[in-house]
This record gives C-alpha cells, sequence and structure tokens, in this order.
C-alpha cells in the first residue's frame, strides 16, 4: 500500500540540517532531553539510517572502499534508506503523537548530490519527492559554519575521514553554497543558526525558535 501523507500532523516533525561538525547531534541530544522533560515522547532519526535495512545501506554509502560509487548509485541507495525510514518510522511515529527529531533529511541530498555532486537538481527534486511521499518537516534547523570553521573542529576532534569527509573542501563548499539557495527557497520552513556560538546559547535559541513555533 502506498503511503498517504495528506492528512498526518507534521507540527511534530522537525529535522536538523548543515555540513558535518556543526553541531547538529550536539544540539539534537540537548533538545531531545528539553522536550521529554516537557513530556513528549521524541524519536530521533539519523540519515542515513534508523531502520534495519537503512543501516544496512549506511554502511554501504559510508565504506571508504567504495571510489567507484555513481552519483546515482549513491541518491538512489540514501532515497531507497529514506524511502524505509519515512516509512516504517516517521509515518506510523507521527501517528502515534511521537516528536520526531531528523538528524538530517532530504535537504542534505539536494545539497549534497545535488549542489554537492552536481546531479540535475530538477532531477533530485523528483527523487526526493518519491523518497518522501511529499512528506518535508514543519521547521528546519540550518547549522550555519563554514567548511573552513567545520574543518578545524574536525582537526580539533582528532577524528579520521569516512568515504564523504574525504572529499575535499571544495566539495564542502558547493554544499554550503547549495544550503544557502535552499533556505532563499524556502524561507518559511529554515531557521539559520550562527553555529559558532557556544553550544549552551544556540540550545537556548533553538528553545526559542521551536516554542515560537509549535
Ligand atoms: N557550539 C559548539 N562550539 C564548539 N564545538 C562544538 C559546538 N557544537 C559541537 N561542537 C563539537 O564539534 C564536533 C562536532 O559536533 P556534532 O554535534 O557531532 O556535529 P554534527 O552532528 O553536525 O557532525 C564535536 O566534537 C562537538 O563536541
Ligand atoms: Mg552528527
Amino acid at each position: 500500500m502506498e503511503q498517504k501523507i495528506a492528512d498526518i500532523d507534521r507540527q511534530h516533525f522537525i529535522s536538523f540540517e548543515g555540513i558535518d561538525y556543526s553541531g547538529k547531534t550536539t544540539q539534537i541530544n540537548l533538545l531531545q532531553a528539553f522536550l521529554q522533560k516537557k513530556g513528549y515522547s521524541v524519536y530521533v532519526l539519523r540519515e542515513p539510517g534508523g531502520t534495519v535495512i537503512s543501516e544496512k545501506i549506511r554502511d554501504i554509502l559510508l565504506d571508504r572502499n567504495h571510489h567507484e560509487m555513481s552519483e546515482r548509485a549513491e541518491i538512489f541507495l540514501y532515497s531507497a534508506a529514506r524511502v524505509q525510514l519515512v516509512s516504517e518510522k516517521i509515518i506510523p511515529l507521527l501517528k502515534e503523537g511521537y516528536f520526531i527529531i531528523a538528524d538530517r533529511y532530504v535537504d542534505s541530498t539536494t545539497a549534497y548530490q545535488g549542489y554537492g555532486r552536481g546531479l540535475d537538481l530538477e532531477m533530485v527534486k523528483q527523487i526526493n519527492s518519491a523518497a518522501t511521499f511529499g512528506l518535508m518537516p514543519s521547521i528546519t534547523f540550518y547549522m550555519e559554519i563554514t567548511p573552513e570553521q567545520a574543518q578545524q573542529r574536525r582537526l580539533e576532534s582528532g577524528a579520521g575521514a569516512d568515504r564523504l569527509e574525504g572529499a575535499g573542501i571544495d566539495f564542502y563548499q558547493r554544499v554550503f553554497n547549495g544550503y544557502k539557495e535552499l533556505i532563499r527557497k524556502e524561507p518559511d520552513r529554515f531557521r539559520v543558526i550562527n553555529a559558532m556560538q557556544s553550544v549552551n546559547s544556540i540550545h537556548k535559541k533553538i528553545i526559542d525558535l521551536l516554542e515560537d513555533h509549535l
């Protein structure tokens, strides 16, 4: 059965976007705890991943040995993972009244595969729409940090590079510009956060913006 999403309340479906090391996971953990204290049942989704099948696809996507993966294979894998996530988790949990926080969602595909890898943006849009059944978050927090600043944080954290993170600063600059374009096109959904502030002031800002939104 195909999913019907027209009657689903998206108010409690939110997402976080931004390049790696922008602080998404840090803020999501804080927000999750905050919302749970308020009495919400909260479910955090990690993209790509979040279901058994999607996690297996994630392993393929992030394997550093897969240098030969074509850009189209990459977008279809991300999208296949997303179809499973939307049908198995997002839609049923929203219907059960959960607050859903997505650690990356469809905007990442547009930014990375569209703007970053250079796939045709109209094709990306159609694939995204098919993969999500048209279900979008009601609000998206964009953690803004430049590729240079992100690189600095990565060096400080002492982490190695996975296949995507090894892609280089030019790639990240295109992704960064792609996010800017996305925000320009959908100013009502995005909330742009200066991700270079302290963890705590960002958390406070996000709570303020979310409370205004709800
Ligand atoms: N506001 C902040 N200021 C300084 N460092 C931060 C901040 N937020 C997160 N970090 C650090 O940056 C790194 C990446 O954070 P993380 O939340 O994992 O980012 P993402 O999930 O976007 O990749 C971690 O080492 C984290 O401790
Ligand atoms: Mg993260």
